[in-house]
């Protein structure tokens, strides 16, 4: 069993949490529709929807706030923040902005021009959905091309955040060098389960790219929790800091776009920025004042940047990420100890259950791991989000449901919010909800909005007995 790593912190403040019985729980979700994203936050007990923004700031950051320099231009928070982000990934051109989704709503365009390609073409490990939704608004094609290793989710392997370099390859040979905009390096991978990408992998990928004049943007929202796997599993790094791991892995980028919400430690914030290409680094500016805000500040306050730049230091600490991912890890061992099925090994902000594996009698157009949030929710009130068919969506073009090659929940984990104790109460509670999986039953929709539905949408249980929609489904 994983050892479990005591908390490297003192706890100054707390903000009650409030546990609820299961009748009170029952008549929440069915206000809600029996969609999670609809309840109310203060009638969840344990909240696991997201770790974007949700992590606790410590006293430093704090204090930092007080730091604030709220000048429209040139305020010192943002020489500040351009500084730690040289200091730490070697890049001098920094763009702050609101959120991740900022940075690439004024990146990608920009590339798609650069490119000039009349079918234009991304090809990632994985495109995070802003970055997907931000690749096709700028007229592009979103291509992911992940290791295969993702999808065996009982399997173990260290690296099933990589490139299928194989495939990337012949993606550029496909399309043509000139039509592809840029390489998306997703690290680690969200989508795959929070899973890592090797620094091997990374440097193979942007070789490629370099070789073809395409650039590379690392989108870098977990990149200390990267570095750490690098650290403690690639050959060549258990002695080198994450400090040095991260210097290492942004070279192979030649921009990167960073929410800072996740590894920045802060509720709110984002940035850009570039390696050396100062021509990009104007053009983009010029995009930021009409769409985030001037160019030092791009959407955030003077005392936001100040906390990001304390954050960016506070999360390359290794106490901080060997408890963080420890964390992480002990929750999903408690899991696969009692059988219940997950991407194993698990990554670095989230456990990711495998409900089709947990659920088979329900088809995939009756959301599996949907269904599993609803059940986590009223047997304990924890919530949880579904990665799967829901979130993917009905096929443009047929309005038919796609079929996600995989359905998870994902149990995401706020930096440094939930304690250990936290991860058993988690852990008991999915374990119960297994015992009884033969009774769990599927949704059907009450209301589907068109787009994002799964934000809105509203369901009802199905009867039980529904796997003729299957063959109906297209295959993804
Ligand atoms: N890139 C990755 C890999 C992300 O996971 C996210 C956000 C973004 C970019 C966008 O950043 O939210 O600051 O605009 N992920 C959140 C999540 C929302 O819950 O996984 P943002």
């Amino acid at each position: 069993m994983t050892k479990r790593i005591p908390e490297p912190f003192r706890i100054k403040m707390v903000e009650p949490i409030r546990m609820t019985d299961r009748f009170f729980r029952e008549k929440a979700l069915a206000e809600a529709g029996l969609n999670p994203f609809l309840l109310r936050s203060e009638d969840v007990y344990i909240d696991l929807l997201s770790d974007s923004g949700t992590g606790a700031m410590s006293d430093r950051q704090w204090a930092g706030l007080l730091l604030g320099d709220e000048a429209y231009a040139g305020s010192r928070n943002f020489y500040r923040l351009a500084e730690t982000v040289e200091r730490l990934f070697g890049y001098p051109y920094t763009i702050p902005t609101h959120q991740g989704r900022g940075a690439e709503q004024i990146v990608f365009p920009e590339l798609v021009k650069r490119c000039g390609s009349s079918a234009p073409v991304f090809l990632s490990n994985y495109h995070f959905d802003t970055t997907k939704a931000h690749v096709e608004i700028a007229g592009a094609k979103a291509i992911n091309v992940l290791t295969k290793a993702a999808q065996d989710t009982a399997r173990h392997d260290d690296w099933k955040g990589n490139f299928d370099l194989d495939a990337l390859a012949a993606a550029i040979e496909t399309h043509g060098p000139a039509n592809v905009a840029g390489i998306v390096a997703t690290v680690t991978c969200n989508s795959a389960g929070g899973q890592p990408v090797s620094m091997a992998n990374l440097r193979a990928a942007s070789e490629l790219a370099r070789d073809n004049g395409i650039p590379v943007v690392i989108d870098a929202a977990r990149f200390a929790e990267n570095a750490w796997f690098v650290q403690q599993r690639e050959d060549g790094y258990a002695e080198r800091s994450i400090r040095d791991i991260v210097r290492e892995m942004m070279c192979y980028g030649d921009l990167l776009t960073l929410s800072a919400n996740k590894d920045g430690l802060v509720n709110i914030g984002g940035l850009c920025a570039f390696r050396q290409d100062a021509d990009l680094f104007r053009a983009v500016q010029v995009r930021c004042v009409p769409m985030e805000g001037f160019i030092t500040y791009g959407g955030l306050t003077g005392r936001d940047m100040e906390a990001i730049a304390i954050g960016l230091e506070e999360v390359v600490e290794t106490d901080h990420l060997a408890y963080r991912i420890g964390q992480v890890a002990y929750l999903g061992e408690r899991l696969r100890h009692a059988g219940v099925p997950i991407q194993y090994p698990t990554g670095g902000h989230a456990v990711f259950v495998d409900a089709a594996a947990m659920l088979p009698d329900i088809p995939a157009d009756r959301f599996p791991a949907h269904a599993l949030a609803c059940e986590l929710y009223l047997e304990a009130g924890v919530r949880a989000v579904e990665i799967g068919s829901l979130m993917l969506g009905r096929d443009p073009a047929t309005g038919k449901q796609e079929k996600s090659p995989l359905e998870l929940l994902r149990l995401t984990i706020p930096r440094r919010v939930y304690i250990n104790d936290h991860m058993d109460y988690i852990a008991d509670a999915l374990i119960a909800v297994a015992k009884r999986a033969t009774s769990i039953r599927g949704l059907d929709f009450v209301y589907e909005p068109p787009i994002l539905r799964h934000f809105t949408a509203r369901f009802r249980w199905a009867e039980k007995a529904t796997t003729v929609h299957l063959a109906e489904m297209a295959d993804a």
